[in-house]
């Protein structure tokens, strides 16, 4: 196993929570979002924690950034070991008032980017002999929630993409596995980080997701973990 992983969207919530884990195991890791100075704060903190790491601030909408991002973390890390796609988005609309914008910038990112950064890092699996992917959807990519229809259906076409992703990169022993988080505690959609103290009761928090992340990561030779769903413990 290649102790080295790309992480996108390491700059707050769920990537950085996988960020931290990964440094505490010792990783070396390339983390990938818009904010640098967000993402320099994590990525002190991933060396207090033990890891090594590089940081590359791009926005991952536009045409030719996922490349950049995938060349860039080769060039420092040798190889990738780990690619988790995490970065993604949501904009909660009923369906009369879907604004074409928002529509682009949600498939744009939760799939396209995934798909562009998969398209990059596959040749350098090959090369390789193996890697794994992560791709981080969500529960509602299994289901349908009112006013995040579109949301919702960028993460079931990325359930989509995990699956005949699957079928195709098997033969060059490059794994891929979809995980799909329950409510977890982040800014996601404009939340408070670290939520309120009501949802502190019963949602989870980003080390919940990191914890399925690494344990596919680091999975066995002969063990193909295709997909994990994550739910918030069900206490009714
Ligand atoms: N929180 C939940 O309840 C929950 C549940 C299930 C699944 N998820 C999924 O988990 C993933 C992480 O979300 P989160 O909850 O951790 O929310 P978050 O804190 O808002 O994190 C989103 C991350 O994506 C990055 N990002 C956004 N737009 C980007 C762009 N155009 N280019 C590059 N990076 C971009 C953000 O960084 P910058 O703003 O610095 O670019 C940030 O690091 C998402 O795919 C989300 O759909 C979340």
């Amino acid at each position: 196993m290649t102790k080295t992983a790309l992480i996108t969207g390491a700059s707050s919530g769920i990537g950085r929570g996988i960020a931290h884990k990964f440094g505490e195991e010792g990783w070396e890791v390339t983390l990938v979002a818009r904010r640098k100075e967000n993402l320099e704060n994590v990525a002190n903190e991933v060396k207090e924690a033990g890891g090594k790491v590089h940081i590359f601030a791009t926005d991952l909408t536009v045409e030719g950034n996922p490349d950049k991002a995938v060349k860039y973390a080769i060039e420092k890390m040798g190889k990738i070991g780990t690619l988790v796609n995490n970065a993604g988005m949501g904009r909660f609309e009923m369906v009369p008032d879907i604004k074409d914008e928002s529509y682009q910038e949600q498939f744009q990112l939760n799939v396209w980017a995934c798909m562009a950064m998969v398209r990059s890092a596959v040749p350098h699996f090959k090369k390789n002999g193996g890697g794994q992917i992560v791709n981080i959807g969500s529960i509602v990519g299994y289901l349908g929630i009112s006013k995040g229809s579109i949301y919702s259906s960028t993460k079931w076409a990325l359930r989509g993409l995990n699956e005949s992703w699957r079928e195709e990169l098997y033969p060059d022993n490059i794994k891929v596995c979809y995980i799909g988080p329950g409510f977890v505690l982040t800014e996601f959609n404009g939340r408070k980080e670290g939520g309120t103290p009501e949802e502190q009761e019963w949602a989870m928090v980003p080390g919940d997701v990191a914890h399925a992340v690494y344990c596919v990561a680091t999975q066995g030779p002969n063990s193909d973990i295709k997909e994990i769903s994550i739910q918030v413990l069900d206490r009714s």
